[in-house]
């Protein structure tokens, strides 16, 4: 006789009534890059101190969601490259509030069974990453900060689902921008490249100092002086130095929508936001 099962009854949070989801630890008089990050690209989990200072990055940026889009465009890029070239494994650092198409979601679609740690400081973006990722074993959440690299390299999570023999990509996207020169940005890069075995792929998308204008420097000293971060601009060749001695494919270190665009979604309509980043994918010879 078939057993009938009942199904259980699912448990859907709504963020926006069901605060349950907040880590205790959380300041939120103070916008985070996370959040005002996520409020940008349409997600619930930010407050009102970051949609009040994502309002004011559009009113005073009017393109600033359309830049965290074709970031998040070129991170799907990036993985699926990354997939293609038989990546199975990934280590996303700053990774951010989990939205749609992140990099487990990217990655397991084209080969099932690839693993990601997600490393990111911020409590709500960890938090909120391990309700995501939930059940699924290949995927792991950590709260580091990418400025200690022994705390993530030499994480349980990493020595769990990351094989330092086998080709790793590693993504930095609007990430390394946080990290003003006094932490050293050239030398942890470094210490991260040297981790990655022989194949392994590096991702950067990076705020682009070139094509920095007013309003920019506005919005970013604006959040800055609400205590949520420094954005460092950087030129070109400072950027393509963060790649060290691993070859870029091509076409090279270029603005972000100009890294092999595959459709509408990824490119602009706007010049102007198709030049605030820059980004490139370097292979470790
Ligand atoms: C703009 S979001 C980018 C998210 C995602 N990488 C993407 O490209 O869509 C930047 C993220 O970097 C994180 N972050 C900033 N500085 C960091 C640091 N030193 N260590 C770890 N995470 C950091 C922030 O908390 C935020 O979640």
């Amino acid at each position: 006789m078939t057993k009938l099962v009942r199904p259980q009854p699912k448990r859907w949070i709504d963020v926006t009534q069901d605060q349950s989801w907040i880590p205790q630890n959380v300041d939120v008089s103070v916008p985070s890059a996370a959040r005002v990050y996520d409020y940008l690209l349409g997600g619930a989990h930010n407050f009102a101190v970051d949609r009040l200072m994502g309002d004011k990055a559009e009113e005073m940026m009017p393109n600033s969601r359309s830049a965290a889009r074709l970031n998040r465009a070129f991170l799907r890029r990036a993985v699926r490259f990354m997939t293609d070239q038989g990546v199975r494994q990934f280590l996303d650092i700053g990774s951010g509030i989990p939205t749609v198409a992140n990099v487990h979601e990217v990655a397991q679609e084209q080969a099932p069974g690839s693993r990601v740690v997600y490393v990111d400081r911020d409590p709500v973006a960890v938090a909120h990453g391990e309700l995501i990722v939930a059940g699924n074993d290949q995927v792991s959440v950590l709260q580091a900060d990418m400025r200690d690299p022994d705390s993530i390299l030499g994480s349980p999570e990493v020595n769990r689902l990351l094989d330092f023999d086998q080709p790793i990509g590693l993504l930095l996207l609007f990430m390394v921008h946080w990290v003003p020169d006094e932490a050293d940005p050239q030398r942890l890069l470094k210490r991260y490249r040297e981790a990655l075995p022989s194949g392994s792929y590096l991702a950067i998308s990076h705020m682009a100092g070139d094509h920095v204008n007013d309003e920019a420097r506005a919005v970013t000293d604006r959040m800055s002086k609400s205590g949520g971060g420094e954005v460092a601009y950087r030129d070109r060749h400072e950027i393509e130095a963060f790649f060290g001695d691993f070859e870029l494919v091509e076409p090279g270190l270029v603005k972000f929508a100009e890294w092999r665009p595959t459709g509408p979604g990824d490119i602009s309509d706007d010049p102007a936001v198709n030049r605030i980043a820059f980004a490139g994918v370097g292979r470790k010879p």
